[in-house]
């Protein structure tokens, strides 16, 4: 038994991973102010502090208050378009935030550390697959504040010893199997929650942007990684650091489905059409983007188990269409 703190865990990946980390006999201590989570997101059995993680002495308070084993930290902003508006907002929350933790955990002794990293980082990519050699090149503020994170925990690795493992997820999607946790985002900016959104009539109808891309159907093509299997590796890399070197690792199905492919699935989850419009490409939106997850694979043994499109869509719908009104609808939401 561990125990670990989790930033961002009443969020919609942190939920995720929290879980994973209760169901095999763990500790947690999620750290999130609630922003974007929902207290209803946090599993029953782990410990919730609401707080601010630009505060430190909340940050230290927490340390201070338990003995932990390692950080998981997803806490962020991370809406790539909002990040272009508000680009000092991004940096000094993202690198601040993860860089002042770092620093606290280092100072409390607490010396494993995953970063929740994005394939934002790669901006526009050379190859297909994108593997972990591929050049960083941001595109946006969001990525960049991700990638100068990253550079900063390699800092702390080398003059304190802090081992970390950064992890690069393509598109986080689907839901817990068992229905007990999904993704309530708002502004909800992913692809599949916004088509379950429109077919369930709980938000306006899709608009598919682009339709012109170099792609079988014309359409954009992403790699989406179920979230119960992107806990998996988290669990996995955790364990690795405990004596092993800090890593880096794109995670992703290593497949790509097509914006048509994700309505298709949508509507088979559905039993009815989803209503979608067609569009412009968006400016900055490449054809393709598939992760190669084949050093995770090799040196973690992580493979996903949740890796069709019907099951990533199949939870993600199911999730929503037992839960209307998102975590808003939950008891525990309003007994807060
Ligand atoms: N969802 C994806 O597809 C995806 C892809 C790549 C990377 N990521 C990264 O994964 C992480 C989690 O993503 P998500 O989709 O679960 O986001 P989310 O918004 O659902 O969860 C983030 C959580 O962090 C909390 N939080 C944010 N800033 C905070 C702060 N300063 N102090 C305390 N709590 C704070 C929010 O209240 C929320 O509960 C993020 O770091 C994101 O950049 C997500």
């Amino acid at each position: 038994m561990a125990r670990y703190l989790v930033t961002g865990g009443a969020g919609y990946v942190g939920s995720h991973i929290v879980l994973a980390l209760l169901e095999r006999g763990d500790e947690v201590v999620v750290l999130d102010s609630l922003r974007q989570g929902h207290r209803g997101a946090v599993p029953p059995g782990a410990e919730l502090v609401v707080g601010e993680l630009g505060n430190r002495k909340t940050v230290e308070e927490v340390l201070a208050g338990w003995r932990f084993d390692g950080i998981l930290h997803f806490a962020a902003l991370s809406l790539v378009g909002e990040s272009m508006r508000e680009p000092l907002r991004y940096i000094t929350e993202n690198v601040g935030n993860t860089l002042g933790l770092a620093e606290a955990a280092v100072r409390a002794g607490v010396m494993r550390f995953v970063l929740s990293s994005t394939a934002a980082l790669f901006g526009l990519p050379d190859r297909i697959p994108i593997d972990e050699t591929e050049a960083m090149k941001p595109v946006s503020a969001y990525g960049d504040s991700k990638l100068m994170a990253e550079r900063g925990l390699e800092w702390a690795d080398g003059a304190h010893g802090l081992r970390s493992a950064c992890l690069r997820y393509f598109n986080a999607a689907g839901a817990d199997p068992g229905g007990r946790l999904g993704e309530d985002h708002d502004p909800e900016t992913h692809l599949i929650p916004n088509a379950v959104n429109a077919v369930l009539g709980l938000g306006p109808p899709l608009t598919v942007f682009g339709t012109d891309y170099d792609t079988p159907d014309g359409t954009a093509i992403r790699d989406y990684v179920h979230v119960t299997d992107l806990a998996d590796a988290h669990l996995r890399v955790l364990d690795k650091l405990k004596d092993g070197p800090s890593c880096r690792y794109n995670v992703g199905s290593g497949t790509g489905a097509s914006v048509l492919e994700v309505i298709a699935a949508v509507e088979r989850a559905a039993g009815k059409p989803v209503p979608y419009s067609l569009g412009p490409r968006r400016a900055g939106d490449p054809a393709v983007l598939v992760a190669s997850n084949a050093k995770l694979r090799r040196e973690t043994g992580w493979e996903p188990k949740l890796g069709s499109l019907d099951d990533i869509v199949g939870t993600a719908y199911a999730w929503r269409a037992r839960n209307l009104k998102g975590y808003r609808g939950l008891a525990a939401e309003t007994a807060a």
